[in-house]
């Protein structure tokens, strides 16, 4: 499929949020930009299942949890690396911002389901979409950005500048 430049899509948030400097540093084969409207088809819930199991639900149904998320301004921003020979996605990761009472009114950056396909993984395309959500996060006014992983993740996300703090506590329905 030929590469589908971003004016041709319909995009999560504006493309102008993604760090300039991070799409520098891209291998030119590679392009980062918003989650779009039509990612279901470019591969993006096998991308996510590295992660997990990532049951697709259909088209339609993506689409729906697509608009869902753009309904609430300003809070996801899903973002993408597609490789431009192929118009798949190759990698993926989502910030969430959430707003608070404390802090002056300020805001906190959650950084989300961070995948690369198996076989790019460790060509840096990892720490690109980590510095690319921390950037939003940033220019949003986020007084920090924190997430949640595994042991075996913590070099990764220190080599992007994370350090540890307190612990994760989970409880599922
Ligand atoms: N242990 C030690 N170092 C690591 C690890 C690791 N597990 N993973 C990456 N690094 C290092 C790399 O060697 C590199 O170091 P360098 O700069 O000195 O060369 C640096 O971290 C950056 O690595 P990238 O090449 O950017 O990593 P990659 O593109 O493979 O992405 C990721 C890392 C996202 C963890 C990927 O391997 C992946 O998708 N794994 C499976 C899914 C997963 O675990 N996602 C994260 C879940 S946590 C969350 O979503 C908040």
């Amino acid at each position: 499929m030929p590469f589908t430049p971003d004016s041709e899509l319909d995009l999560l948030f504006p493309a102008s949020l993604i760090s300039p400097e991070v799409k520098s540093q891209l291998h030119t084969d590679l392009h980062i930009r918003p989650l779009a409207s039509t990612d279901h088809g470019r591969g993006h819930l096998s991308v996510l299942s590295v992660l997990t199991v990532a049951t697709d639900h259909g088209e339609a149904a993506w689409k729906s949890q697509f608009d869902a998320l753009r309904s609430a301004p300003n809070t996801y921003f899903g973002l993408v690396i597609v490789d431009k020979a192929s118009d798949r996605i190759v990698g993926a990761g989502t910030l969430f911002i959430e707003r608070k009472f404390l802090r002056g009114l300020g805001s906190v950056g959650h950084i989300e389901d961070i995948a690369v396909d198996k076989a790019q993984q460790g060509k840096k395309l990892g720490i690109r979409i980590i510095q690319a959500l921390t950037h939003i996060s940033e220019v949003s006014g986020c007084y920090k950005t924190i997430l949640n992983c595994s042991d075996a993740n913590v070099p990764f996300y220190q080599k992007c500048g994370f350090e540890k703090k307190e612990n994760e506590m989970a409880k599922y329905a």
